[in-house]
């Protein structure tokens, strides 16, 4: 059991874990997964990419490799896609999945759903994958990053979002990603769940990790709700855990 120094309530229901490091914050959201992966093993997982949750994947690889029957019936839903990169483009969020999740998850293809970014017509694609999750979700456990600007999957800060799988154009900050910083040619679309989708999750798992989300995460914990820090929203989700490790937090207790 990793302990968390100080556990944190915001509002009714986000609960705040704070970790030393970002290896405790990873184990705990490894933890957390592979319990409900126990409970229910068809779960249908919502899965981000970027650097925060490397380690946990690579945690649940391990546990995988102890157990691989809990893992045979897992159902993964990628978070969102960069438009215009092939699957095998490094940088793509499916290469990151593939290298990371689905590979070393042995998660099969009819286990697997997610955006194609390089979908002749991007439109049509995010009403395929809006189509796809009203048969199969909703998703039972999301599993979120949060960007520096606030955004969630590729929600970026707007006056309105929108609740359904939909095509975005990137801020200039997303654009600015370390994901995308060797795609030959930088995205200015992306392809993202909605915040409804988000929403409607039955649990959710928020991780923040690193000194340059500090900023953010301040935010989230002194604002109010608003479209302008879409992860703010997440405040009106009943069953939140969010999971920060101490360079995101801060030094000290306060
Ligand atoms: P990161 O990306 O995990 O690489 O920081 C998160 C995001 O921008 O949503």
């Amino acid at each position: 059991m990793h302990q968390s120094t100080r556990p944190y309530r915001i509002g009714q229901r986000f609960d705040l874990e704070v970790y030393e490091s970002e290896e405790e914050m990873s184990l705990r959201a490894a933890e957390i997964v592979s319990g409900y992966v126990r409970a229910n093993p068809e779960l249908l997982i919502c899965l981000p990419t970027g650097s925060t949750p490397t380690r946990t994947y690579e945690l649940l690889a391990q546990d995988r490799d102890l157990d691989p029957e809990v893992y045979e019936r897992l159902r993964v839903l990628k978070l969102d896609e960069w438009a215009g990169l092939s699957f095998n483009e490094e940088g793509s969020c499916e290469a990151y999945l593939r290298r990371h999740v689905l590979g070393p998850l042995g998660i099969r293809e009819a286990r697997y759903f997610g955006f194609d970014g390089k979908a002749p017509d991007l439109y049509e694609e995010s009403r395929r994958v809006a189509g796809l999750l009203d048969r199969i979700g909703p998703i039972d456990l999301c599993l979120l990053g949060i960007g520096v600007n606030g955004h969630l999957g590729l929600n970026e800060p707007a006056e309105v979002l929108s609740e359904t799988a939909h095509v975005i154009e990137l801020s200039e900050t997303s654009r600015g990603h370390a994901m995308i910083a060797t795609a030959k040619e930088r995205p200015r679309l992306g392809l993202t769940l909605g915040v409804g989708d988000i929403l409607r999750s039955r649990k959710i798992i928020l991780l923040i990790s690193g000194a340059h989300k500090r900023n953010v995460l301040h935010q989230l914990l002194q604002t109010g709700i608003t479209t302008a820090l879409p992860a703010s929203l997440l405040r009106l989700h009943p069953s939140v855990t969010a999971l920060c490790d101490r360079s995101a937090f801060g030094p000290g207790d306060s």
